[in-house]
């Protein structure tokens, strides 16, 4: 596929389609040159198109063949709006003939160049590499009618591919997506310095957590550590959990929808796309990405509910669920990227607990911290990036729930607040630097069941990815 934006409406014009916005109340002034003084209008007009929010048209006039796409009515059309229609539209692509395509905009918010391209990248993925027949499109040329140039176009082109780059490593089955091939990507990654932790390291060091979780698994567990930019620049620390499979290990999952724990590692996902995209962009921005990558696998050797495991900075946590796996080698990664390298900020992302998903659905992640400023600034991006977040508290009585008779702090705090209790857990292992903790369990994949975001079509969704660009861009 090729973008290339264009003020040349008359050539765009001579693309073998056109993409048209048409909203039920309201005629943007961009489409309205299009055909002359009638413009859209009478093309919508003549097939009784009424621009109902995501109806979409294939229609021919005046020699030009035209996809309209309905944006609904203009109050409330926003962003998310923006891409739920274009994206329909996007997924009509397939059935059509012409691989040249223009492609119009309404010209009424705030970034819709690059909304435009970013859909499109991102509803044109499909994870098809293990099926013998491909979800195909033609390799489209397409231009995009705009006054702004190419710049845009390629930012937004860049930060999808590593939205999909994300969304392909999570998407791996388990036995595929491990630990090593984590790695792999990493050191491919070029400008960033990559350091792998193994077991021996875990133990030598007392990454109690990581050694615990690690114990029965048999795809060798990793810390992998990526430095990417200038040193001399305090660095933004992100963390994301990568746990390849969860089977919850010796308090053992119910095997149903057990296969969806290979999303386990959405986290760490997220946190290798970020860093991929500051590569890609050469951002000049000094960045730390960790991935704590292991599987939780029960064995006659696997840690046990009622051990306990004692963490890099010295702390121990009493095991009451070894399902709860995820905040033990996060508690590791986050304390040693602290100490090891003093960040301004640290970040994580994790598919951390079910709680979230009952509290907040499918389409929000939890946000926890101490810091508001940087709370504030996550908010702010996610306003625009429309990856919501809403923030739920880690306050003392959260803290005081994981306090332990045997420990300093146990793994679970039982099912009530479940989500903060995590949070609460994770926040002895940051100490006082400005923290934000994403959980991302009920938005990092689309299942068939739930609400569905129309431009990501199944299985992983590359959460954070886009996020992250968001607020590097802002702050
Ligand atoms: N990876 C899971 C959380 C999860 C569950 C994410 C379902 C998405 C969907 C995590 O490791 C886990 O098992 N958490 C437990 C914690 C509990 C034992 C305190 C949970 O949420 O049930
Ligand atoms: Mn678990
Ligand atoms: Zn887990």
């Amino acid at each position: 596929m090729k973008i290339a934006a264009t003020k040349d409406m008359k050539l765009a014009l001579e693309s073998e389609l056109v993409i048209a916005p048409v909203f039920e109340d309201f005629f943007p002034e961009s489409t309205k040159g299009a055909l002359g003084s009638a413009g859209i209008p009478a093309v919508a007009s003549k097939v009784g198109f009424k621009g109902k929010f995501k109806q979409v048209a294939f229609t021919e006039a005046n020699g030009h063949f035209f996809l309209l796409i309905g944006l609904g009515k203009r109050g409330g059309f926003n962003h998310e709006a923006f891409r739920r229609g274009y994206s329909e539209a996007y997924s009509r692509l397939k059935e059509s003939v012409g691989e040249t395509v223009a492609i119009l905009l309404p010209g009424i918010i705030e970034n819709e160049e690059f909304e435009a391209v970013y859909i499109l990248k991102v509803s044109h993925y499909y994870f098809d590499r293990f099926q013998g027949e491909k979800t195909t499109f033609p390799d489209l040329k397409v231009q995009l009618v705009t006054d702004k140039g190419q710049e845009i176009v390629e930012k937004a082109e860049r930060v999808a591919e590593a939205t999909n780059f994300t969304r392909d490593i999570a998407n791996m089955p388990p036995s595929r997506g491990t630990p090593s091939l984590f790695e792999k990507m990493a050191r491919e990654l070029p400008g960033v310095e990559v350091t792998a932790f193994g077991r021996e390291d875990f133990i030598n060091l007392g990454m109690g957590g990581l050694e615990g979780v690690s114990r029965a698994a048999t795809e060798p567990g990793k810390l992998v550590i990526m430095e990417y930019g200038p040193k001399e620049k305090k660095p933004l620390l992100l963390v994301g959990k990568g746990i390849t499979f969860d089977s919850g290990g010796i308090s053992i999952k119910p095997s149903e929808a057990m296969d969806e724990m290979k999303f386990d590692k959405c986290g760490a996902s997220a946190v290798l796309g970020i860093m991929k995209l500051a590569s890609d962009l050469k951002l000049d921005r000094h960045i730390i990405g960790m991935m704590p990558l292991t599987e939780n696998l029960p064995g006659g050797n696997a840690y046990k509910p009622g051990d306990i495991l004692k963490h890099y900075n010295g702390k121990t946590s009493e095991i009451l669920s070894t399902d709860a796996e995820g905040r033990l080698v996060l508690a590791d990664a986050l304390s040693y990227g602290v100490e090891k390298y003093d960040p301004y900020a640290v970040i994580d992302f994790a598919t951390l607990t079910g709680a979230c998903v009952v509290a907040l659905g499918n389409n929000i992640a939890g946000l926890m911290g101490t810091d508001d400023n940087l709370k504030n600034q996550i908010k702010k991006a996610s306003s625009k990036t429309w990856e919501r977040v809403w923030e739920l508290p880690i306050d003392q009585d959260f803290m005081d729930q994981i306090k332990s008779d045997v420990a300093d702090i146990k793994n679970t705090g039982g099912r009530p607040g479940g989500a903060e209790t995590a949070g609460a857990f994770l926040r002895h292992f940051v100490g006082e630097k400005p923290w934000v903790h994403l959980d991302i369990a009920g938005v990092a994949w689309t299942q068939a069941k739930t609400v569905k975001t129309p431009y990501l079509p199944h299985g992983a969704t590359g959460f954070g990815v886009r996020l992250i660009y968001q607020y590097l861009a802002e702050n």
